[in-house]
C-alpha cells in the first residue's frame, strides 16, 4: 500500500502532486511527503499524518521545481512520523517506495561500512544509499539494474536525481506502478486513479521492468536493462464516480449505490431475451473442471465463502476456499481439474496476486473476479469476470462485496447449467428472480432511523457477536468485520450452531448480539441458538426477512426485517443493515469513516 506520484513537466509540479496525493490517501495516510528538484538542489517536505497536515505545516506554493515525487505512507518499517515519511534522500538521490525490502538489514550494514549515514528506521532508506553507492561506479541504467538486483522483496519506486534535473526513474517488482502521458509532461503513479485527473493514457509496468520518465519522453527497460516497447492504454473517463456528491462519506454513497451495482452486474451478465447468462469463451473446457478453489483477503474472502455455499447447493463441484496469505505458503496439491478463482476489488492485493502467480506458474486454470479491470490480477488471470461497480473509495468494502457475490452467484448458475446440474426451469427461474434484486435492495436500504438508534448500544459495549447459519454465516462474518473496521468495537462473527462450543462463555448481561435468521431452511435452528444467547443475557438484534408468520421467541431486543426473496438471494439483503450498523456506529463516535485507523484500501504488501 502507500501511494506514489511523480511528475516531470515544463511547469511547477507541487500543486498537481498535492492533488494526486489527496486521491492516493486511500492507500495509506500515516504520513505524506514531497521532493522536488529546483536550482540543482533536492527540496524535501514531509509531515506525519494526512496530506492536510503537510499543507498546514509547509508553504507548498513556494515549493518550486518542474519535477517532483510524492508519497503517502502506510507504515511497515518504522513508526509513522515525519522522519520515517517518504521521500528519503541522500545528497544526490531521492526515493519514494511502496513495498518491503526484505534484506534491508544486511544492505544497511554494508552501506554503513561504506560510510553512508542513515536518518530513519525505514527499509526504504537503504535503496537511496544503494543507488548513491552504485552511481559512484556505474552509468545510470547500469546503476539502476544493479540496485534492483541487490534488493530482495517487493517494491514500486519513484526516484529523482540531483544531477539529472528532468528525470524520474520508476521501477516495479511486486507492487503496481503506472506511467501516464500528458502534454509537455509525463507521470508516474502507484495506480491509474492517481493519474486520472491529469491523463487517461496509461502504461503499466510489469514485474522487473523500470522506466525513465522525462517531460517529453518515456523509455522502458526489462530486468536485464534492455530497452523494450510497451503499449499505451486509454482509460475510460468516470470522474463523477470519484466525487462524494451530496454524501457525507464515500462509504455512505457506496452503500446507497448498491442497487445500481447490482443492476449493472445484471445488465452485463444476463441476457433477458433468452433468459441466459452471458459468460462465454471460457479458455478451458467446462468438462475439464471438477473442483473450484476460491481465494481472497478480507471482505473478498467472505465473498469466496458465500459462493462456496451456493456452489455446493446448486452444483456437484467440490469447492474449497482459502485466505490468500495462507494459500501462497502452504504445500498445495495443484490439480489440473481445479479452477482457481481469485476475488479482489482492487486487483492489486499482494497476497492474492502472489497466490494467482503461484497458480499460473503451475499452469493452473485461473479466473479473476475483480473490480479494477486494469489491475495486475485482472491482467494475469486466464479469464476475467469484472464486477463493474465503479470506483470504491471508502476503505471498508461495501458495494464491491455485493458486486463480487453477485458475479459469483451468476457464475455458479452458469456452471451448474453447463454441467447439467441445474435444470433449465430452475436456471431460468433463478435468473428471473435476480431481476427483482435491485429494487429489493433499494427498499432494504430504508432503515436508517432504526439502525441509527440501535447503533449506540454497539458503541457502548465491550464486545459484540454476529451469528448466522448456512447462507447467513458468511454475512455474519462480514458484518462483524465491518463493525471492527469502522467503529473499533470488538466483534466476532460465528456460526450460530458453534456458540455452545466455547463462545457462549463470552455472553454476559447486556452484550449486543446480532442474529441473522431469515426464514430459510436454517431458520428454526438459528432461532433456537438465539434463545440460548437471550437466556444468558444477550441483547439480541434479530435480522430476518418480512413474513406473515410470527416469530416465536421472547425477549428479542430489536428486530429488523429486510424484504423477502428466494433463499439464495437473502444474503444480499441481510448485508445492508450490517453495513449501516457499522457506518452509524462510527459516525456517532466521530471516527474517520472512509479512512479507519491503521487500515488501507489496497494492500500491496504481504
Ligand atoms: C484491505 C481492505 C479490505 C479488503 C481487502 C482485500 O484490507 O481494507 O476492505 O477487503 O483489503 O482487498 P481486495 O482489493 O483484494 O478486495
Amino acid at each position: 500500500m502507500c501511494g506514489i506520484i511523480g511528475i516531470s513537466s515544463n511547469k511547477p509540479v507541487s500543486g498537481n502532486i498535492i492533488n494526486s496525493l489527496k486521491k492516493l490517501e486511500y492507500r495509506g495516510y500515516d504520513s505524506a511527503g514531497i521532493a522536488t528538484l529546483f536550482e540543482g538542489e533536492i527540496k524535501e517536505v514531509k509531515s506525519e499524518g494526512r496530506v492536510d497536515s503537510l499543507e498546514q505545516n509547509f508553504d507548498l506554493k513556494n515549493l518550486k521545481g518542474n519535477i517532483g515525487i510524492g508519497h503517502v505512507r502506510w507504515a511497515t518499517h518504522g513508526v509513522p512520523n515525519s522522519v520515517n515519511a517518504h521521500p528519503h534522500s541522500s545528497h544526490n538521490v531521492s526515493v519514494v517506495h511502496n513495498g518491503i525490502i526484505e534484506n534491508s538489514t544486511i544492505l544497511k550494514k554494508y552501506l554503513i561500512s561504506k560510510g553512508h549515514n542513515f536518518k530513519s528506521q525505514t527499509d526504504t532508506e537503504v535503496i537511496v544509499h544503494l543507488i548513491t553507492e552504485n552511481l559512484k561506479t556505474s552509468e545510470l541504467e547500469i546503476a539502476i539494474t544493479k540496485t534492483l538486483e541487490q534488493l530482495h522483496g517487493s517494491f514500486a519506486l519513484g526516484i529523482v536525481f540531483k544531477e539529472m534535473p528532468d528525470l524520474i526513474v520508476g521501477a516495479r517488482r511486486g507492487s503496481p506502478l503506472a506511467v501516464g502521458y500528458g502534454p509537455n509532461e509525463n507521470y508516474l503513479g502507484s495506480d491509474s486513479y492517481a493519474l486520472k485527473a491529469m491523463t487517461n493514457k496509461i502504461t503499466y509496468l510489469e514485474d522487473g521492468e523500470f522506466c525513465l520518465i522525462k517531460k517529453n519522453q518515456v523509455l522502458f527497460f526489462n530486468e536485464d536493462g534492455k530497452k523494450i516497447n510497451k503499449k499505451i492504454l486509454e482509460l475510460s473517463s468516470d470522474e463523477a464516480n470519484y466525487e462524494k456528491g451530496d454524501f457525507k462519506h464515500f462509504m455512505a454513497k457506496e452503500i446507497e449505490e448498491q442497487p445500481v451495482t447490482i443492476k449493472t452486474g445484471i445488465k452485463e451478465y444476463i441476457d433477458r431475451t433468452n433468459s441466459d447468462i452471458n459468460i462465454y469463451n471460457f479458455p478451458w473446457k467446462i468438462s475439464e473442471i471438477n473442483s473450484i478453489t476460491l481465494i481472497g483477503c478480507g471482505t473478498a474472502y467472505h465473498s469466496c465463502l458465500m459462493s462456496k455455499y451456493w456452489f455446493e447447493e446448486l452444483t456437484q463441484l467440490d469447492v474449497s476456499i482459502d485466505i490468500a496469505s495462507e494459500f501462497r505458503y502452504r504445500k498445495n496439491r495443484f490439480k489440473k481439474d481445479t479452477l482457481y478463482i481469485f476475488v479482489s476489488q482492487s486487483g492489486e492485493t499482494a497476497d492474492t496476486y502472489a497466490a494467482l502467480d503461484l497458480c499460473n506458474k503451475n499452469n493452473m486454470k485461473t479466473c479473476a473476479v475483480v473490480n479494477v479491470i486494469e489491475s495486475s490480477i485482472a491482467r494475469d488471470a486466464n479469464f476475467i469476470l469484472p464486477i463493474h461497480c465503479g470506483p470504491e473509495i471508502g476503505v471498508a468494502s461495501t458495494k464491491a462485496f455485493l458486486g463480487q457475490i453477485l458475479i459469483l452467484y451468476i457464475l455458479v448458475l452458469k456452471l451448474g447449467s453447463l454441467r447439467n446440474e441445474i435444470t433449465k426451469e430452475i436456471y431460468q427461474e433463478k435468473i428471473k428472480d435476480l431481476q427483482s434484486l435491485p429494487s429489493l435492495i433499494e427498499k432494504s436500504l430504508l432503515i436508517d432511523n432504526d439502525i441509527q438508534a440501535i447503533s449506540s448500544t454497539f458503541n457502548d459495549a465491550k464486545g459484540s457477536m454476529f451469528l448466522g447459519r448456512g447462507f447467513s454465516y458468511p454475512i455474519a462474518l462480514e458484518g462483524a468485520l465491518k463493525l471492527k473496521e469502522l467503529s473499533y468495537v470488538h466483534a466476532e462473527g460465528y456460526p450460530a450452531g458453534e456458540m455452545k462450543h466455547g463462545p457462549l462463555a463470552l455472553i454476559e448481561d447486556g452484550m449486543p448480539v446480532v442474529v441473522l435468521a431469515p426464514r430459510d431452511s436454517y431458520y428454526k435452528k438459528t432461532i433456537s441458538n438465539m434463545q440460548e444467547v437471550i437466556a444468558r443475557g444477550a441483547k439480541v438484534l434479530l435480522i430476518t426477512n418480512k413474513s406473515k408468520d410470527e416469530i416465536f421467541s421472547e425477549n428479542i431486543w430489536e428486530t429488523i426485517e429486510v424484504e423477502n426473496t428466494n433463499d439464495d438471494l437473502l444474503p444480499f439483503l441481510l448485508t445492508i443493515p450490517l453495513q449501516k450498523l457499522a457506518y452509524y456506529s462510527a459516525l456517532k463516535k466521530g471516527y474517520d469513516i472512509d479512512k479507519p485507523r491503521n487500515l488501507a484500501k489496497s494492500v500491496t504488501v504481504e
